[in-house]
């Protein structure tokens, strides 16, 4: 941070000491509900045009996390900042800033449409609530094309769509704004994998493009293999791990990230 004029342009979002902590219902009147520790001390950063995983088994914290960086949950401690800017959540400006540079995908194609919309207005709906200028019908037809699906399907209702084409929506959705930071939490569980792999290509595609970054949530040690320049283990609300994608699926340092790897029948 010393010398302005050779300093690497900091990282687009940084989490530090991030915590959140839920008291869950009393089991009992006299005494105070137990304590869950669903995340813990989180530090982490994503770079402009980096992807980042997060690996770690169920409930492990990765969804409190991405809750917590994208400002849909309020941390107990901690702090995140984005480009700069404090990441709150916030009635009154409801982060449109955030909002505008940012998208979610998330895990269930089925429930993350409204089935009440026709594609193409789900799809422009960011456009709509950012106040994104230009011709949303064409960056909207441009945008389902790039995702392998066709302009006209704009016209159709997500019951006429299979899994992976709805997902394919969703991620149309999170993207027609042109965000610089995409986060996944485990968008691709429900897909086969051809259409896995070819979202995988989209996003690299995208990453080269536009520079944009990805934090992926994913079970499939695979796909992180593919896609992330750098993985982070949650582990009981704590990252026990995290560095350079090669490094920690091939020589773990952690016993944990040991046994997640080692249930994956073939890493090439
Ligand atoms: N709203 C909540 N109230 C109480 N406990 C929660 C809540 N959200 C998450 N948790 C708990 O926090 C822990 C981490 O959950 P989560 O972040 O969803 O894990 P993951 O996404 O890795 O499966 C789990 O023990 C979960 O039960
Ligand atoms: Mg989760």
């Amino acid at each position: 941070m010393s010398d302005t004029t050779t300093a690497p342009a900091p990282p687009l979002l940084i989490a530090r000491g991030l915590t959140r902590t839920f008291t869950l219902p009393r089991r009992s009147p006299f005494q105070p509900g137990p304590v869950r520790h669903a995340l813990v001390d989180a530090d982490l950063e994503v770079a402009a045009g980096e992807s980042v995983a997060l690996i770690g088994e169920s409930g492990s914290g990765k969804s409190t996390l991405v809750r917590l960086l994208l400002a849909l949950d309020r941390a107990t401690s901690g702090t995140v900042t984005f480009d700069g800017r404090t990441v709150a959540p916030d009635r009154a400006s409801r982060l449109r800033w955030l909002r505008r540079q940012s998208g979610i995908v998330l895990q269930d194609p089925y429930s993350s449409l409204d089935p009440r919309m026709r594609v193409g207005d789900t799809v422009a709906e960011p456009l709509r609530a950012l106040g994104v200028e230009g011709d949303h019908d064409r960056l909207v037809a441009e945008m389902l094309e790039r995702v392998g699906l066709a302009a006209e399907d704009a016209a159709s209702w997500p019951h006429e769509f299979s899994g992976g084409q709805r997902q394919r929506i969703a991620l149309a959705r999170a993207l027609v704004h042109r965000p610089r930071l995409l986060i996944g939490d485990e968008p691709m569980s429900a897909l086969d994998v051809t259409v896995r792999a070819q979202i995988l290509e989209l996003l690299r595609e995208l990453r080269d493009e536009r520079g944009l970054a990805l934090l992926l949530v994913s079970h499939d040690i695979g796909l992180v293999q593919h896609l992330a320049d750098r993985v982070a283990v949650l582990r009981d609300g704590r990252i026990v791990e995290q560095g350079v994608t090669d490094d920690v699926l091939r020589r773990p340092q952690h016993p944990y990230t040991r046994t997640l790897v080692e249930s994956v029948p073939t890493l090439d």
